[in-house]
């Protein structure tokens, strides 16, 4: 049996947003929320680290939680550029992506560090968020199953719960580029992570929200968030304007 788990919405805006049309967005967001009588799913949105306490302000006592794209392992220290778990939960954070395939690629992380990172948001009483997926190159060789395996088991810490992580499969040949896989290679991928967060955190791991992610739009969201173990979306490029945001989150209202 499948078991009936609260889909998550979540917007990561990456490196895009500018104070007034970002505040412009989420009221937009945040209306449309409040007129739901009895919304059917979660909605987050991850702007940039300078755009996090004045959109929280914003949306405050709304049904729109605001969360963090990446975190230091450390609670505090000398690391120069850097931000806490802790000091996204002080700015009224309630989720910390991490482990997004822009952050492994572009800064070298390892599952080793992610896991260290998630295990971070824990201990900072925040929902983490934890980003896997295979490349073009290694879906074409056959090993997606393998590839998202073994990130899974490394970047994944002990403890993790249904409240404290959500699981987002991005295959990192769907982002930014249009393409998506077809609804039967999500439905695959899913039951393969749901599988093992089965067995390694048994019921937890059978609540867990799994997202996926890449290339998700208006247009195709019905159909991905139709497939079985499918618990939500983790949105880039439509998570930007609320117009093109809201047709995402209706499929799971
Ligand atoms: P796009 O929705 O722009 O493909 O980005 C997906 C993503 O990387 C979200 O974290």
């Amino acid at each position: 049996m499948v078991a009936k788990v609260r889909p998550l919405i979540a917007g990561n805006w990456k490196m895009n947003g500018l104070k007034s049309a970002a505040l412009r967005e989420v009221k937009k967001l945040a209306t449309r929320m409040s007129k739901e009588k009895k919304p059917g799913c979660d909605v987050l949105i991850c702007p940039p680290a300078p755009l996090l306490a004045p959109l929280r302000a914003a949306v405050k006592g709304s049904r729109v939680a605001i969360g963090g794209q990446d975190c230091h392992a450390a609670a505090s220290g000398a690391h120069t550029g850097n931000i806490s778990a802790e000091m996204l939960k002080d700015a009224g954070c309630g989720y910390v992506i991490v482990g997004h395939s822009e952050r492994r690629a572009d800064h070298g992380e390892s599952s080793k560090e992610v896991r260290a990172k998630a295990e971070a948001v824990h201990r900072a009483g925040l929902r983490a968020i934890i980003c896997i997926g295979e490349t073009g190159a290694e879906r074409n060789k056959g090993q997606t199953l393998a590839v998202i395996g073994k990130q899974l088991t490394d970047s994944l810490p002990k403890g993790c719960t249904a409240k404290n992580t959500v699981v987002a499969y991005e295959p990192v040949w769907a982002i930014g580029t249009g393409l998506t896989p077809t609804a039967g290679d999500v439905a695959a991928v899913h039951a393969s992570i749901r599988g093992r967060l089965k067995r390694r955190f048994k019921d937890e791991g059978v609540k867990m929200r799994l997202l996926y992610g890449g290339s998700v739009k208006g247009s195709n969201a019905d159909e991905l968030m139709a497939v079985e173990n499918v618990n939500g979306a983790l949105v880039g490029g439509a998570s930007l304007t609320a117009a093109d945001f809201w047709p995402i989150v209706k499929a799971c209202l």
